[in-house]
C-alpha cells in the first residue's frame, strides 16, 4: 500500500510482517568478479552461495502466505481424484470464472499444450510481444518463424509517459489477418503486463478491441495471465472508467473476453505451478488428451499435490490488492529512485521489475558487445545482486544464423512478491548509481559456449579483456575489501 509521510512523500509500505526469514550473505567484490567468470558472465550459472540478493525474477520465489503454507499441509496426496485439485478448480471458478480447467507443472507447459493443439505447419500467432518460451513453442510448431508481435509505436520507447505500452495495434492485426488469412492465424495472445517490455500493461480498452476483431472473424483467442493481477492493478490505477472497479472485478472481466487462458503459478498465485481454463467443453476436450502424455493425470497436471493446495489458497489471495499491488508498488518507488539519481530505466514503471536501457546506461558498448549482459554481470559484480539480461542474448539467432538484435537491451532487476525490504532496495539504488557513475569501466562480451535453443539459461561468454577485474579494483578502492 502506498502512504503519504507527512513530508508528502509517497512510499509503499508492507501491509505483512515476515515470520520466517532466510539468511543472506555478501561476498567481497573480487570474490564476485571470479564468480561471474566462472559462470561465463552469466548471471543465470551463479550460485546462491555468492548472491547477495536475488533480483533473477520474480518467478518462483515469491514469499508464501500463511494459509498458503497451511494449504501445502492440508492436502491429499492422490495420483486421481484428489480433493485438492477440486479445491482448486473451485478458486479458479471464483476468481477467474471458468468451468473446466487443468493444470500443468508451468507456463511453458501451457504454452507447449495450446501450441501443439492449434497450431499447424506454417501457421502463425499474432502477440503484443513475444515472451521467450511462447515464441520457441510457437516457431516449433509451425516450423518457423510465427510469432508476430503487433505492439504500437509507443512500446519500445523506454523513457515513455504512455501508460498502456503492452496494447495491441488493431490496425497491424487487421492488415495481419489480410495478409495471413485467417484459417493461418493459430491464435491471437494478448499477454498481461509484457514482460519482455518491462512488465508494461494492456487497457481493456485496447483489449476489448482486439479480442473483438478476433472473435468477428472466429479466431481464437488467448490470454497468456501469469502477470494478470498487476495489469488489473494498473488498469485500476491508470484507465477512465476502472478507478471505482476491485481488481478482483477487472480479472474477472479480462477473463470473460478470451477463449483461452493459461498462466504460470510461479508468479501471481506465488508456488511452482501452471494452469490452462476455459469454459468451452469443446477447446477443453481438444487441449486435454495430450495432457497424460506431457505433465500427467488431470488431477495434478505435473504439479505435486502440496503445491495445487498452494496454488489453490494463492489463486483466492492474488486479487487482493495488498498481493496484486506489493510489487508494482515497490517497483515504482525502485524506478523513482533510479530516476532520482539519472539512471535511464523504462518508465512509466511497469510490473515485475525495473528494467535498466543498458543502451543508454553504457552507450559506449557496441552491440555485438551483448550489451545488457555486460551491464547485468557488471551489476553483480558491483553489488552482489543477481539481475536477468533481456536483451539480445535471450534471443534466437535468425534461421540463416545471424544474430537477432533485441529491439531493447534491458538489465532486468525483479522485485520479487513479499521478498526485499525498502532498505535492500535503498542498497540496490546505491550500486546501480556506483556502477553508472564507473560505467566507462564496463565492456562488452563474446560467445564461448553458445546452445542453439534458449541459449540465455546456460551459454557461456567471455569479457573482451579483463574489466571484471578492474571494476571489482575500483569499487573496493571505494568501499574497501570486505564488501
Ligand atoms: N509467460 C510469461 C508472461 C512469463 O513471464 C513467463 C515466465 C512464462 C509465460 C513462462 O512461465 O516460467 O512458469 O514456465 N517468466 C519468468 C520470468 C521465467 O523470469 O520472467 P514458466
Amino acid at each position: 500500500m502506498r502512504f503519504k509521510l507527512s513530508s508528502g512523500k509517497e512510499i509503499p509500505v508492507e501491509m505483512h510482517k515476515a515470520r520466517m526469514v532466510q539468511k543472506v550473505f555478501l561476498v567481497p567484490a573480487k570474490e564476485r568478479a571470479e564468480a561471474m567468470k566462472g559462470a561465463g558472465y552469466n548471471t543465470f550459472l551463479l550460485k546462491t552461495k555468492d548472491i547477495f540478493l536475488d533480483m533473477l525474477t520474480d518467478s518462483g520465489v515469491n514469499a508464501m502466505s500463511d494459509h498458503q503454507m497451511a494449504g501445502f499441509i492440508d492436502t491429499d496426496d492422490a495420483y486421481a481424484g484428489s480433493r485438492t485439485f477440486y479445491e482448486f478448480a473451485d478458486a479458479v471458478q471464483d476468481v477467474l470464472g471458468y468451468k473446466y480447467v487443468m493444470n500443468v507443472h508451468q507456463g511453458r507447459a501451457a504454452e507447449h499444450l495450446l501450441a501443439k493443439t492449434f497450431i499447424k505447419n506454417g501457421d502463425v500467432v499474432a502477440t503484443n510481444y513475444h515472451f521467450t518460451t511462447t515464441r520457441v513453442h510457437i516457431d516449433l510448431m509451425s516450423g518457423g518463424p510465427a510469432c508476430l508481435e503487433l505492439y504500437t509505436d509507443d512500446a519500445l520507447k523506454t523513457d515513455s509517459q504512455v501508460l498502456f505500452k503492452g496494447n495491441m495495434s488493431p490496425d497491424r492485426l487487421k492488415d495481419t489477418i489480410k495478409k495471413y488469412g485467417k484459417e493461418k492465424m493459430a491464435y491471437v495472445r494478448m499477454e498481461a503486463s509484457t514482460n519482455l517490455i518491462g512488465g508494461q500493461p494492456f487497457s481493456m480498452a485496447n483489449y476489448k478491441e482486439i479480442t473483438k476483431i478476433a472473435k468477428d472473424l472466429g479466431i481464437l483467442t488467448v490470454l497468456d495471465g501469469s502477470l494478470i493481477c498487476e495489469n488489473a492493478y494498473m488498469i485500476k490505477e491508470r484507465e477512465k472508467g476502472y478507478e471505482n472497479k476491485t481488481v478482483a472485478e477487472i480479472v474477472k472481466e479480462l477473463c470473460s473476453l478470451v477463449d483461452i487462458y493459461y498462466m504460470s503459478g510461479r508468479k501471481n498465485t506465488c508456488c511452482r505451478g501452471g494452469c490452462i481454463a476455459t469454459n468451452n467443453k469443446e477447446l477443453f476436450d481438444r487441449i486435454s488428451p495430450w495432457l497424460p502424455a506431457y505433465e500427467g493425470f488431470y488431477t495434478y497436471g505435473g504439479m505435486s499435490q502440496r503445491e495445487v493446495g498452494m496454488m489453490a489458497v494463492g489463486m483466492r489471495e492474488m486479487t487482493d490488492p495488498e498481493v496484486a499491488g506489493c510489487s508494482v508498488e515497490q517497483v515504482r518507488y525502485f524506478v523513482g529512485r533510479l530516476k532520482d539519481e539519472g539512471i535511464p530505466v523504462v518508465t512509466p514503471p511497469g510490473a515485475l521489475g525495473c528494467h535498466i536501457d543498458a543502451r543508454k546506461f553504457a552507450p559506449h558498448i557496441p552491440k555485438e558487445g551483448y550489451i545488457a549482459g555486460a551491464v547485468t554481470a557488471a551489476l553483480y559484480i558491483a553489488s552482489g545482486i543477481r539481475a536477468m539480461e533481456r536483451g539480445t542474448v535471450s534471443m534466437e539467432r535468425n534461421p540463416d544464423g545471424s544474430e537477432a538484435y533485441a529491439d531493447v537491451e534491458l538489465t532486468r532487476i525483479a522485485v520479487p512478491r513479499r521478498v526485499y525490504t525498502m532498505s535492500q532496495l535503498e542498497y540496490a539504488v546505491d550500486r546501480v548509481a556506483w556502477l553508472h557513475k564507473n560505467r566507462e569501466l564496463i565492456g562488452g562480451l563474446t560467445w564461448k559456449e553458445e546452445p542453439p535453443v534458449l541459449r540465455f539459461f546456460v551459454g557461456k561468454l567471455d569479457p573482451i579483456n579483463d574489466w571484471g577485474t578492474k571494476l571489482a579494483a575500483a569499487f573496493k578502492k571505494d568501499f574497501g575489501d570486505k564488501i
